[in-house]
């Protein structure tokens, strides 16, 4: 039986200011009925894809390391030299998205959060770097407008029982969907496709608020 990790409570305003000042830009929060933002997306394929189907969504994506953030946004500039319009409810951001969603984004204000391939963190001494066992996810559950959506996408399914059992019972969330994907299925971020192509199964769970 997995057990849920006991809730902590988080400040959001005591949270390191991130190291960009770029909030959301309230002109295009205005334009774009609806608000999505992906935590740690990596070199951004899933957000250009995504961004590009959703195009009544403002859609934010958050990845912190220089060099794959770097390959993002040379994959849009590329995108964007080619099509000067393209995408354009894409808003890349370099930052922790711990800082940045502490600091920039109001509550009850996301329609849909997606976390793909997060780092496991296996070691039990680690379990508080999960996202589902982070001090920090009961604020990111307050910042989900009601009826918003969490999709969580991981190889391992420790994390996806775990991630079930918390979001559920311990962050009030209403579990929507649990599948499993498996080769065949058409991949969106280059961990995806990584796993996929070893023929593990990976596990995508959905949430509502
Ligand atoms: C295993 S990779 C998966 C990347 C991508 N989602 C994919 O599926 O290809 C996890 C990513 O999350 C990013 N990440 C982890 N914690 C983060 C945080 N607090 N803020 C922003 N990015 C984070 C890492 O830098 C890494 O790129």
């Amino acid at each position: 039986m997995n057990q849920a990790p006991l809730l902590r409570s988080f400040d959001p305003l005591k949270t390191p200011k991130p190291a960009i000042a770029q909030g959301l830009d309230a002109g295009l929060v205005r334009v774009y009925p609806r608000l999505e933002i992906e935590i740690g997306c990596g070199v951004g394929l899933h957000p250009i894809k995504r961004a590009a189907l959703s195009q009544e969504s403002l859609y934010v994506a958050i990845e912190h390391t220089r060099e794959r953030y770097g390959k993002f946004e040379r994959r849009l500039e590329n995108l964007r030299a080619k099509d000067p319009g393209a995408i354009p409810n894409l808003i890349p951001i370099h930052a922790n998205a711990i800082s940045w969603i502490s600091h920039h984004i109001e509550p009850a204000s996301v329609d849909h959060y997606w976390i793909m391939y997060p780092n496991p963190y296996p070691k039990k001494k680690h379990l508080n770097q999960r996202w589902y066992a982070m001090p920090f996810t009961s604020h990111l559950v307050t910042t989900l407008k009601p009826g918003g959506r969490l999709t969580l996408v991981t190889n391992m399914k420790y994390y996806a029982d775990e991630a079930e059992v918390a979001f559920t019972q311990q962050y009030g969330l209403k579990l929507e969907e649990r599948k499993e994907l498996t080769l065949g299925f058409d991949p969106r971020t280059h961990f995806e496709k990584k796993y996929l192509e070893r023929g593990e199964v990976c596990f995508e769970l959905s949430w509502s608020n």
